[in-house]
């Protein structure tokens, strides 16, 4: 089964993934430290608001060469107490400026990193339950935590779990040994294997794996196996990244040989053939973007009665007012604002040990972005919505090809969207993404 259909045929350029509008390479209104408390406090105003927690632990034993995440690579488990108490002395920054995150209810908490299993159980424990303490945890509060396979023990996972954690995150990637070879990351199966009974024992009802596509050497037959060792652990969700090549940034990227990676064709191939096998063989649900769920998943179950939220985290079954950052390079989101903590750690230390609040970057939204990314979210978490009149011709022409191919279909002003069309959701945002369809010489602001 190899499928060739290009994905992008609709496209006449790549659009980015639209983890946030506008995206952060288009942030330009910075909030000020009090602008930024004010739309924290902003969006907790409401009796009926809740937050939502994010927290970055940047450490990891070994680089992977492919992985573009901010990370710190340390063999040195002394460093994570300091860090930890770093992340507690910014929450109790927050604490004092924003007592409303005391009152307000706590939907979850996600950890990612980094490798978040670095540090000891003893240490996630201790930062977590010193911040849950403090809050009111709502009646679904629940967590989920990005799990590096080769750190991670049972111990962990017990611990996670009585902390209310429900959701493992297990990067997997590639399981084929040569791929693991090239991008420095040795994980024998048999280990992913171990990791998944454990967790499924302890009760977790949730596990998901992170598969990477376009790595150095994957070709059609590797990545099929890779699906149908997963399919044999079925995992309750799977998240089938694109490789994001961005040597100028990481240059550890420049560790491949050009040659040893995929072209952009077979990088299709790859893609088509992994999502097929996922949703063919293994009726996966492909929520939208890279994200493919079973129907026993909470994610499936929240896009069924259309509560998914979709967030910096990526797809969440908690919808929430605030989105709060915490640690090195975190981002934060509000309905009125985005914020992005330092990402440099001795710079993000340095602030946070003076009692400042460690932004490196932030956006204040104006009206039209907010009305943007209100639609572009629509789109990325629920199958119908409604097209104003004034975007309708515009909406209409450039949906053409997919609505001849009924990919979606727009009737009066109801634009559904068909599962096969949840491929194509980036492209589909991407009708609301001004940046896109302003005249260059045209202020931020004006109307399409
Ligand atoms: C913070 S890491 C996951 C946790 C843990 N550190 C691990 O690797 O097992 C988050 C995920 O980002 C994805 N990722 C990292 N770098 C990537 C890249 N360059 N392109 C696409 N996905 C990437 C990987 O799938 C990875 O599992
Ligand atoms: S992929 Fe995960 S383990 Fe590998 S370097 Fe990146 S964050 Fe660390």
């Amino acid at each position: 089964m190899h499928l060739n259909t290009n994905p992008l045929e609709f496209c006449v350029s790549p659009v980015p993934r639209y983890h946030c509008y506008p995206i952060p390479s288009l942030w330009t209104l910075p909030p000020t430290s009090s602008e930024w408390f004010e739309a924290v406090d902003l969006s907790l105003s409401d009796e009926c608001s809740s937050w939502s927690l994010y927290l970055h632990l940047p450490f990891c034993e070994s680089l992977c060469t492919y992985c573009a995440c901010n990370v710190s690579i340390t063999r040195d488990h002394d460093r994570e107490e300091p860090y930890r108490d770093l992340l507690l002395k910014e929450w109790n920054l927050y604490k004092r400026r924003s007592p409303l995150l005391l009152k307000r209810p706590l939907k979850s908490i996600h950890i990612g990193g980094g490798s978040p299993t670095f540090f000891s159980a003893e240490n996630l424990r201790f930062l977590i339950s010193g911040i849950l303490e403090d809050v009111q945890c709502s009646d679904q509060f629940f967590g989920s935590i990005e799990v590096d396979p080769r750190r991670a023990s049972q111990k962990h996972l017990l611990e996670l779990h009585r902390l209310g954690f429900r959701q493992l995150n297990l990067g997997v990637q590639d399981f084929d040994p040569e791929v693991q070879r090239l991008v420095n990351r040795n994980q024998p199966p048999a280990l992913v294997g171990n990791l998944v009974s454990q967790a499924r024992e302890i009760g977790y009802p949730s596990i998901h794996f992170d598969l990477i596509y376009g790595l150095p050497k994957q070709d059609v037959g590797k990545i099929l196996n890779t699906i149908e060792s997963t399919l044999e652990l079925r995992p309750q969700g799977v998240a089938l990244y694109g490789l994001a090549k961005v040597p100028w940034i990481k240059p550890t990227q420049r560790l491949f040989r050009d040659e040893d990676l995929p072209s952009g064709q077979v990088r299709t191939l790859l893609r088509n053939n992994a999502r097929h096998l996922l949703v063919s063989k293994g009726n996966y649900f492909n929520l939208g973007m890279d994200c493919f769920v079973l129907c026993d998943d909470p994610l499936f179950e929240a896009f069924r009665n259309k509560s998914l939220h979709r967030n910096f985290t990526g797809y969440t079954r908690t919808r929430s007012d605030l989105l709060l950052g915490l640690g090195v390079s975190s981002i934060s989101e509000t309905p009125t604002c985005f914020h992005q903590n330092e990402k440099v750690l001795p710079i993000y230390e340095r602030k946070v040990v003076k009692g400042e609040t460690p932004t490196l970057r932030g956006h204040l939204l104006t009206e039209e972005d907010q009305l943007s990314r209100a639609m572009m979210r629509q789109v990325l978490t629920q199958s119908e919505l409604i097209v104003s009149r004034e975007d309708k011709t515009r909406v209409e022409s450039l949906l053409r090809p997919m609505i001849e191919t009924h990919l979606v279909e727009l009737e009066d002003d109801h634009l559904r969207i068909a599962d096969r069309g949840r491929s194509y959701l980036p492209e589909i945002c991407s009708l609301w993404d001004r940046s896109k369809y302003e005249e260059p010489s045209m202020a931020r602001g004006q109307p399409f």
